[in-house]
């Protein structure tokens, strides 16, 4: 495996104007970013990730060995990225190497986004990689062609988080793109109406995947990772079947890693202070680290407003056997 370079994507190509036919029949909604979503089974795409998704899911020829990390929107996915890249490339790149490739590029550099890439027309990136190819995604499990999906040789790791604190996650990211007030926002997830929504879908998808084939689909909460970075590292190599070795665990990889990927080292970095990342989209590196804390919900919803919020929650995934263990809930 290798990074795909911070340069990818510069030369943009526009989306291809493709798939007419299927877009032009799709229900619409507007978001908070007043930024048309596309309803395209059963999830909400972003106006500029549609053609994308379409195409990802005619053009891409999954490789064995394949890994793809999974979430929705601000649950942690910059994190996921380093630390499965961390974990993944630890031969080539050992975590306290001076050289390290998290040293010098942002997480989102290292892994690339499909849907970006595809709706993009940048998809030809992923076939020059080399095998095993490390990639993320934001869409829905429904949305994964059975190629990826149902395919023994390709693996997902997938990571969710207290819907509260993704929400506050979210607020605080938009912000980039234009002021929204945290009320507007809130309504709009109440409906399921944020992108790659509804959220409660995305979560439910990858669970029930996780749990009819825990060999094929790993299902993380941020709240776990947080609690116990260290031991997220043994199972996210035991699951990708690159178990630490003795000698590994003598010189004390998994802590190097889950150290390398953490907060504190990461949000210090030159390379996620200053510049860009995205293919369609430019965000600033540093908007991809902010507290970084369990709980931060408290400082921006009122108990009832958290009660609301938790209700619909607690509805849609009843009976699912998920729940969402917050210490302030
Ligand atoms: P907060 O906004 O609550 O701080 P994503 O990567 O999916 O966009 O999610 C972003 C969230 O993950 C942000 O949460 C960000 O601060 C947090 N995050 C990013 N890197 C992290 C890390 N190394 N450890 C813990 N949290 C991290």
């Amino acid at each position: 495996m290798d990074v795909v370079g911070a340069a990818a994507g510069d030369d943009h190509i526009a989306p291809p104007e493709e798939y007419e036919d299927i877009v032009s029949t799709l229900p619409t909604a507007m978001t908070f970013q007043a930024k048309l979503l596309y309803q395209y089974q059963g999830g909400w795409v972003i106006y500029h990730r549609i053609r994308g998704l379409l195409s990802f899911q005619q053009r891409f020829t999954p490789r064995s060995g394949d890994v793809l990390l999974a979430s929705p929107p601000k649950c942690g996915t910059t994190w996921l990225k380093a630390l499965s890249f961390a974990t993944m490339a630890r031969a080539a790149y050992p975590p306290n190497a001076a050289e390290h490739p998290l040293l010098r590029l942002n997480p989102h550099d290292c892994v690339p986004f499909v849907d970006d890439l595809f709706s993009a027309g940048h998809h030809d990136q992923l076939e020059a990689l080399p095998s095993p190819r490390l990639m993320n995604t934001h869409m829905q499990h429904a949305q994964l062609p059975p190629s990826v999906a149902d395919n023994p040789d390709c693996k997902i790791v997938y990571v969710c988080r207290e819907p509260k604190d993704m929400l506050v996650s979210m607020w605080h990211f938009v912000q980039n793109v234009r002021p929204v007030t945290f009320s507007d926002l809130f309504e709009v997830a109440c409906e399921g109406k944020t992108p790659d929504g509804p959220f409660w879908d995305h979560i439910l998808g990858y669970w029930s995947a996780s749990r009819s084939s825990p060999e094929r689909v790993m299902f993380l909460q941020y709240e776990e990772m947080m609690r116990d970075p260290v031991g997220v590292v043994r199972e996210l190599a035991r699951f990708l079947g690159l178990p630490f070795s003795a000698a590994e665990e003598a010189a004390g990889l998994p802590a190097s890693i889950a150290k390398l990927c953490s907060m504190e080292v990461l949000k210090g970095l030159d390379a996620n202070k200053i510049g860009t990342s995205g293919v369609l989209a430019k965000y600033p590196h540093k908007s991809y680290f902010r507290k970084g804390v369990v709980g931060d919900w408290i400082n921006h919803m009122t108990p009832e407003t958290a009660v609301r919020f938790d209700a619909i929650v607690h509805d849609k995934i009843r009976g699912s056997g998920l729940s969402f263990r917050s210490p302030l809930v």
